[in-house]
């Protein structure tokens, strides 16, 4: 006789949890010890190091924190591997994360291993509070897919003999529809994410904000665009740019987007390709995501415009990051994949924000100065781990995430 089993609440979770933890090593399989090791710059992190702080948080903040007489797979990783925690004690300077040498790539996947079984035995005992932290985790360890992937993509363009982390298929011959403007809702409408849902506390609380007459494109920015932005000599056209703007692409000396040459390619994850000028561009910073708006007679929608056009369009998803890693922006999609947009909005407090309880307080909160928002999802982002009041965050000048844009304009 068949007997009814009830599903544990954990059990979702349990799926999530391993499903999430078995992508990371999944992403990590193309790549050598060496290619795991090197940090491209200070921003970016060792594909190493995010194995491996992704355990970390797992570790310190549910395994430590609510499993008795847990033990550390290695006490000296505590140091190693926190990112910025100040409550959780001292860690290693972040530009030297490439001096990490040893551990070795396979004592890292050790780590994972002692981290996953240790939350695999503890997860149908732990306290509401500490399966809300297993929660934050995976999405953690999510943002850190994207990270590892933009990181991989940093570390081998910066390699002269240009290496290709997947073999992603040859790009079709594509077509875009034409650029039109729609409407935007007017007047009070509510943003942030509700109650009910997970998400992070910076989303919080759902609030209402005023609209005044607006239009949002109908899609990106494509590279055919982005060249007659160029080729109009918008970069060097100052009116354009913001003062730090200005001065950024001058001491920089940028002239394109990141990964562009002077001959129509473009580094990507599947190696130099021919720059598709159907596909969204990627790769710009909110300087030159701000001065094409103004070149294009419009202006980079705000995070109300953009969240409430999303809430209200139509759902489809473009390329994100599944099993198949297809890792490259297509033209077309909807409002969440392929590249990440830009808005002019600074990434603040809601009214009422209140960060997490506890040491992950410090997970956004303190970053609420001198960062934009940026909406949506890209190709990297995990597939499921997109939502309307998802608020992306980078500073200015940043550019070696999969960023792009979307025009607006007043009613
Ligand atoms: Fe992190």
């Amino acid at each position: 006789m068949a007997t009814l089993s009830r599903p544990l609440p954990t059990d979702g979770l349990k799926t999530r949890l391993s499903a999430t933890r078995k992508l990371t090593l999944a992403l990590a399989e193309p790549l050598s010890d060496a290619d795991a090791t090197i940090q491209p710059f200070p921003d970016a992190s060792p594909a190493k190091w995010h194995l491996a702080h992704t355990s970390w948080f797992f570790e310190t903040f549910v395994l430590g924190a609510h499993v008795p007489g847990y033990r550390p797979f290695d006490e000296r990783f505590a140091f190693l591997f926190n990112s910025y925690y100040e409550a959780v004690g001292r860690r290693h300077e972040r530009p030297r994360r490439g001096m990490v040498s040893r551990p070795s790539l396979d004592e890292i996947r050790g780590y994972r291993a002692h981290v996953d079984e240790a939350l695999d035995r503890a997860l149908a005992s732990l306290p509401p509070v500490a399966l809300d932290l297993v929660e934050l985790g995976i999405n953690h360890e999510q943002q850190h897919q994207e990270l590892f992937l933009t990181d991989v993509l940093a570390t081998f363009a910066a390699n002269p003999i240009e290496p290709a982390y997947s073999q992603l298929p040859q790009p079709a011959c594509w077509s875009v529809e034409p650029l039109s403007f729609q409407p935007g809702r007017e007047g009070i409408v509510e943003i942030g994410a509700g109650a009910s849902e997970f998400a992070f506390d910076s989303e919080r609380p759902r609030h209402r904000v005023f609209l005044a007459g607006h239009a949002l494109a109908n899609r990106r920015v494509t590279n055919k665009e982005w060249r007659e932005f160029i080729d109009d000599g918008g970069y060097r056209t100052p009116t354009l740019w913001l003062s730090e703007g200005s001065d950024w692409v001058q001491r920089e000396e940028i002239s394109a987007p990141l990964y562009w040459d002077d001959h129509g390619t473009q580094f990507t994850l599947g190696g130099r390709r021919e720059i598709d000028p159907a596909a969204p561009v990627a790769h710009v910073s909110f300087f030159e995501a701000d001065a094409f708006a103004r070149w294009a007679g419009a202006r980079l929608p705000t995070e109300a415009e953009w969240e409430s056009f999303a809430a209200s369009a139509d759902p489809l998803i473009g390329n994100q990051l599944d099993d198949a890693r297809a890792v490259v922006p297509q033209p077309g999609g909807g409002m969440f994949g392929d590249v990440w947009e830009w808005t002019q909005s600074a990434f603040a407090p809601y009214p009422g924000f209140v960060p997490a309880e506890g040491p992950v307080g410090e997970y956004n909160g303190k970053f609420m100065c001198g960062q934009l928002v940026l909406k949506g999802a890209s190709c990297a982002t995990p597939r499921g781990h997109s939502r309307a009041s998802y608020r992306n965050f980078f500073p200015p000048s940043a550019r070696w995430q999969f960023t792009g844009v979307r025009l607006a304009r007043d009613a």
